[in-house]
């Protein structure tokens, strides 16, 4: 069996071993709930005739926008875009490049900006002030993972899939050196120490 098949990945990236495991029946089922909630908030804008517009980050958010819209019963709207930190993971700068630009004006719209996790928020400040720019009507965040521990600057993270600990985790689009987005469910990394 080669070591690049997403479904066998090597014994470090193992799932079932590490401490955060979400299935995907959970994950599922947690989308469902937050569609849900989305589509209760937003229905008398919606009513009002303001559009309800998605943002994905890409690319770690592109598997829970795909299943996120789906949840939501409303009319609505979808732009991408990517940015690329400076700086390592563990030494987050929090500069963050724009390496695809939105492809539609934000005005007149209600922006739910969809991100796969906020770890010390830095990304999520610096992509906020530059939507808030653009003058939308308003913006939320959804996040389907987030780090409180982690969290080195204050963001309102207003729609959260799961809280999790202080653990790399990959899987439902989020990589490990670009692989392992395809995984189904969500599991973190196992270190040589455990
Ligand atoms: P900050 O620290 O700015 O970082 O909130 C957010 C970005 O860092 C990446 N990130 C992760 N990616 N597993 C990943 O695959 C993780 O556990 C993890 N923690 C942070 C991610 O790109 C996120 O947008
Ligand atoms: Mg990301």
């Amino acid at each position: 069996m080669p070591t690049s098949d997403p479904h066998n990945p090597p014994t470090i990236f193992r799932p079932g071993a590490g401490s955060v495991q979400l299935s995907r029946a959970e994950i599922a089922a947690r989308v469902a709930e937050l569609g849900a909630q989305i589509t209760a908030d937003y229905r008398p804008k919606d009513a009002a005739g303001e559009p309800l517009h998605l943002i994905c980050v890409l690319n770690g958010a592109f598997i829970f926008m795909a299943d996120l819209v789906r949840a939501i019963d409303l009319p609505l709207t979808t732009d991408f875009m990517a940015v690329s930190s400076y700086g390592s993971r563990t030494a987050t700068s929090g500069e963050v490049r724009l390496t695809k630009d939105l492809d539609q004006s934000l005005k007149n719209k209600h922006v739910i900006l969809v991100e796969d996790i906020v770890d010390t928020g830095l990304t999520m400040q610096y992509l906020l002030g530059y939507l808030q720019g653009r003058r939308p009507l308003s913006v939320k965040v959804a996040a389907l993972l987030s780090k409180p521990s982690r969290r080195l600057v204050e963001v309102p993270v207003d729609y959260v899939g799961f809280s999790i600990e202080d653990a790399f985790v990959y899987g439902y689009g989020l990589d490990v050196a670009h692989r392992y987005r395809n995984l189904p469910f969500v599991t973190s990394q196992v270190t040589e120490e455990g």
